[in-house]
């Protein structure tokens, strides 16, 4: 299998409810790498709990990096952020690109709000894309607003947003009904990438090894895993989806 690449994941120490030291970071960042992951996009939280700033990822990243090296594990460590969607609003255009997903100030991952949808929802998606960014919609499986009808993805995606979800959605950790919701999204050809959203060894710990078997298609969890978030930090375009095949019905 090609080398794994996260574009979802609290790895930085001491910034949001990820690890809280150095120690535990390089930990998640071992896990990750004995799974086949070869880049991970940190990713701490932007939103009114967890106001992280474009600076400190970037310190806490270098912090990272050194301990990593240290330790011998090969691996990419790139910035990023999760930003909340109502904090987005706040956010001028310098600020916005700061925490460009990758290092990539045209690409932003936005956390699907876990309520019922803003009506403002479509709009601030497409307002993104008329600014020339591509927004990556962080787990609209686990979001009330998308449990219920998974169609609302598709005037968004149409309009150039791309669709994150976890592969602990898809494996159940979430529950059953995130789980068969997950499915869906990926069955409807709604999913472009899935990643592991991962915030503590031994909690929600990396599990994108694990994609091809719960999808029953290796072929599908390559583009979702690797091609995929390749291309995104490539800035190049997506390749052709592979066809889902029947999924396993849940
Ligand atoms: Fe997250």
């Amino acid at each position: 299998m090609d080398a794994v690449i996260d574009l979802h994941a609290h790895i930085l120490p001491a910034v949001d409810d990820g690890p809280r030291d150095l120690e535990a970071a390089v930990a998640l960042v071992a896990d990750a790498h004995r799974l086949g992951v070869r880049t991970i996009a940190a990713t701490p939280h932007v939103n009114p709990t967890y106001f992280t700033r474009p600076e400190t990822t970037a310190a806490r990243l270098d912090e990272l990096r050194e301990a990593v090296a240290a330790a011998g594990i090969e691996i990419e460590l790139l910035p990023g952020a999760e930003l909340d969607f109502t904090t987005l609003a706040g956010l001028d255009g310098a600020e916005r690109a700061a925490h460009g997903l990758g290092g990539n100030a045209q690409l932003l991952l936005v956390e699907t709000p876990f309520t019922a949808l803003p009506l403002s929802f479509a709009t601030t998606l497409l307002e993104l894309r008329g600014d020339g960014i591509i927004p990556v919609l962080a787990h609209p499986e686990r979001s009330p607003g998308i449990l219920g009808d998974i169609e609302q993805l598709r005037a968004p995606i149409e309009s150039g947003t791309v669709v994150q979800v976890n592969a602990g959605s898809l494996l159940g950790r979430f529950g059953r009904r995130v789980q068969q919701t997950a499915h869906a999204i990926v069955a409807a050809e709604l999913c472009h990438l899935v990643a592991s959203d991962m915030h503590n060894v031994g909690d929600r710990l990396n599990e994108l090894d694990r994609v091809a078997e719960v999808l029953g298609n290796p072929t599908l969890a390559r583009w979702l895993t690797f091609e995929v978030p390749e291309a995104l930090l490539a800035g190049s375009s997506l390749s052709l989806r592979p066809p889902p095949g029947r999924l396993e019905l849940l």
